[in-house]
């Protein structure tokens, strides 16, 4: 009970009044925008737990400050980083693991608005949406044209989903009211769910690449996976293909798109996250064929109050010396 808890970012109340119950301090940054890197390294220090954004990078550093040895004597170290997000490349997991913090994140409840967010970024761009509301506000629709904005059909189209897990899955999923082929990648064991369902094909990225009409992206971020989608992968999509990004911006190399793009080479793209959030590459901003959002995979009110209750109960778990249900580093607790 004698709990200190610190929450980098106003998460919703849910999830701070379950912390607020179990702990004796529970402190959210007041400010409305991510905490410095200095206020993130003063801020750790003798705190037993943090709820961490994606935002927040959480290095050796900041963890050699939460875990001080003199103060892991007392029993007032960090024990668990508790990530608001379901991806936690922000996070250095090998050195958490070292220092004996648990790692959560917050899987599950976010796999549908983030498959909702991949199918809205595919029809913002193929039926122009974006492009056609600037139209209509700046004045220039002057009446119906035969020709004006014309987009692409969906019925029967090809999508590549790169990556079959749980949003991958639940994005596949969806393609069913437009009659799609689906292809797939994945790391892991053959789809089941996507194969008996959609009679979807697992395939290469390359195959992936040339074959579908549509290209979204839902695999993690990791050495591996950086830059997956670069110069040559873009060269090998349709002309007439739109690539979507809900995933991690660096998974695609951002300025090899931004030159696919203003060449025409794709047909378009939906992007939700971005190499160097919140920075955008050089003249991408300036393109019609791409639809940007500012990462707002998970942001709907159901879903993030569930991630804040999720967040909540991780901790918990954690402070009264129980497992809890989404770590990421399990050898932690062995
Ligand atoms: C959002 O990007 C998340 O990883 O939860
Ligand atoms: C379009 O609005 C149509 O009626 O065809």
């Amino acid at each position: 009970m004698s709990f200190n808890v610190y929450i980098t970012r106003q998460i919703p109340e849910e999830g701070i009044n379950i912390l607020k119950k179990f702990c004796r301090t529970v402190e959210v940054n007041p400010y409305d925008r991510p905490l410095t890197y200095d206020e993130l390294l003063r801020q750790v220090n003798g705190r037993d737990a943090i709820v961490a954004m994606l935002s927040d990078k959480i290095d050796a550093r900041v963890m050699s400050e939460a875990a001080d040895p003199c103060l892991k004597h007392t029993g007032t170290s960090l024990k668990i980083i508790a990530n608001y997000a379901v991806g936690y490349d922000n996070i250095d997991i090998k050195t958490a693991t070292e220092k004996g913090i648990v790692v959560t994140n917050t899987p599950g409840v976010l796999t549908d608005s983030t498959a909702d967010m991949a199918w809205a970024l595919l029809f913002a761009i193929t039926r122009r949406i974006v492009e056609g509301d600037r139209l209509t506000r700046a004045g220039k629709f002057t009446g119906w044209a035969p020709m004006m904005l014309l987009g692409g059909d969906f019925i029967g189209k090809t999508l590549g989903v790169v990556g079959a897990g749980r949003i991958g899955t639940a994005m596949a999923m969806r393609s069913r009211g437009w009659c799609m082929k689906v292809l797939y990648t994945t790391q892991s064991n053959k789809n089941a769910v996507l194969e008996e369902m959609l009679g979807a094909k697992r395939v290469d990225l390359e195959t992936l690449l040339k074959e579908s009409d549509f290209i979204s992206i839902h695999i993690p971020l990791s050495e591996k996976t950086k830059h997956l989608i670069g110069a040559k992968e873009l060269s090998f999509m349709k002309k007439a293909a739109y690539l979507i990004n809900t995933a991690r911006g660096a998974i695609i190399d951002e300025s090899a798109l931004v030159n696919a793009l203003k060449n025409k080479q794709i047909a378009g793209a939906g992007l939700d996250v971005y190499e160097e959030e919140p920075k955008l590459k050089p003249g991408l901003a300036e393109l019609d064929n791409v639809v940007l959002v500012p990462h707002l995979g998970s942001a709907t009110v159901e879903t993030r109050t569930k991630m804040a209750v999720m967040t909540a109960e991780n901790i918990i778990a954690v402070l009264n010396g129980q497992k809890p249900k989404n770590c990421v580093n399990p050898e932690v607790l062995a």
